[in-house]
């Protein structure tokens, strides 16, 4: 869980994100932004999804109870941050847990006001009546979108008395979007932590992987080590994939046995505060590379290097997945996976056949975080704050024309960057990934 940020501090960063969306509202014109929390959701008859807020409410309050809604208004003073939330019941307490009600969260929270969310309905249409823009998700949500059109309308319908409904609607995540690429000293901080829990869990698996073990066995260790350090969820379903399900991008089946020979592919991060961390490490469930696994995985290392390279101010998005790309076609033709020359292999982009993701993407509350990564022609440059993933990869399915020592490997090798003033910080460099080091830990796992 959150904690709720210490009143008696300074501007908690939460405060100061409500503040800033204001500013940026104001600067294109002003209005009122609403922003709800996403809604608890059924799994079968009356069990519900673990709840887990709406990122962008998250990251503007802190606040994790369901059935809440910020309201920013951003006019010519000071903004005005309301919050609506659940009323204090004590029956319901007593079975579902503490609620703060909304004089306990304005005071934990720091908000300008609070109110019970059941009068939510009544006065939306006061809070956007005048406002020359209404601020809003569109589209994310119908039950939403029908909500705050019928209070658009109400608005309208009194327009003899002179009430005007905001003549302008935007999509307030544009905003959020642009504020949440570049992440703060609190974030950054519960990022690094995320990491480490993140790199024992890849550490504790490969200590744990042997022959004869099943997939779902190292996913539990996986899990136990999120949840004893206090993750509150995997960030994502883990995929724990041994030997040719490795070459599945999306396998998430976990349900076969580990054998002799093969490699284990785990992409697995954990999630700490609403923040996910996003790591792949892949390595031999005997403790031992051999020489094919070694080949194709050391080319992935080395393309892993040249993009993290890559990675500093004033380079593009596009940079980190160029240098990547470029080692592995290289690598691809020195192997005799792909014939032809370097420059025939990037034009034609016959690397797709073994490498068809891309090298990045943003990371931070959601695993494929917000933030734009083209405008137009031009890919979004990198600037010290953003975090973004290196995971290149080389998957070999089965195929006449691939030497047949390769088939059925597929590594792929994942770290997570923050970029700085002068390139950028591994922050899950903690997990081994040199195959020397993968063999050492392994080794000292099974006694020497
Ligand atoms: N685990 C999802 C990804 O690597 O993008
Ligand atoms: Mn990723
Ligand atoms: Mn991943």
């Amino acid at each position: 869980m959150e904690q709720a940020p210490n009143p008696d501090n300074a501007l908690s960063a939460y405060h100061q994100r409500r503040l800033l969306l204001a500013a940026r509202m104001r600067l294109a014109g002003g209005g009122v932004a609403l922003i709800p929390t996403a809604p608890e959701q059924a799994r079968n008859r009356d069990t519900h999804y673990p709840y887990r807020a709406d990122s962008y409410f998250q990251y503007l309050t802190g606040f994790t109870e369901p059935e809440a809604v910020l309201v920013i208004v951003a006019g010519g003073g000071e903004a005005e941050s309301i919050l609506f939330c659940r009323e204090k019941n004590a029956e319901r307490e007593t079975w579902d847990g503490f609620r703060h009600g909304p004089e306990g969260a304005r005071e934990a929270f720091g908000f300008d006001a609070a109110n019970v969310i059941a009068d939510l309905d009544a006065r939306l249409p006061e809070l956007l009546a005048g406002q020359p823009a209404f601020w809003f998700s569109i589209g994310q949500d119908p039950t939403w979108d029908i909500r705050v059109t019928t209070a658009l309308n109400k608005v309208r319908s009194e327009s003899r008395t002179g009430k005007r409904a905001p003549p302008v609607i935007r999509d307030v995540r544009a905003e959020l979007d642009a504020m949440r690429l570049v992440k703060d000293a609190t974030e950054l901080a519960v990022m690094r932590r995320v990491s480490e829990i993140s790199c024992s869990a890849h550490i504790r698996a490969m200590r744990f992987a042997a022959p004869g073990r099943f997939e779902y066995e190292v996913e539990a260790e996986l899990l136990h080590e999120f949840r004893r350090q206090g993750c509150e969820f995997p960030a994502y379903t883990p995929i724990v994939a041994g030997g040719a399900n490795a070459c599945i991008l999306h396998y998430v089946g976990n349900d076969q046995p580990l054998r002799d020979g093969d490699l284990l592919l785990i992409d697995a991060g954990g999630e700490l505060s609403g923040y996910a961390s996003d790591i792949t490490r892949t390595f031999p469930v005997s403790g031992r590379f051999s020489g094919p696994q070694a080949d194709i995985y050391d080319l992935v290392l080395d393309a892993q290097a040249a993009a993290i390279a890559a990675v500093r101010p004033g380079a593009n998005f596009a940079d980190p997945h160029s240098a990547a790309s470029k080692v592995l076609a290289q690598g691809m033709i020195d192997m005799k996976l792909l014939t032809g020359s370097l420059d025939a292999v990037l034009e034609s982009e016959s690397y797709k056949r073994f490498y068809m993701h891309r090298t990045s993407h943003w990371l931070g509350k959601d695993v494929h975080d917000a933030g734009e990564y083209k405008e137009g022609e031009h890919w979004a440059p990198l600037a010290p704050g953003m975090v973004l993933t290196i995971e290149p990869g080389c998957y070999v399915r089965p195929a006449e024309d691939v030497p047949e020592a390769f088939w059925d490997i597929g590594v792929r090798i994942e770290d997570d960057a923050v970029v700085t003033a002068g390139g950028c910080e591994i922050i899950t460099a903690a997990a081994p990934k040199r195959v020397a080091d993968i063999e050492a830990l392994m080794r000292d796992a099974r006694g020497g």
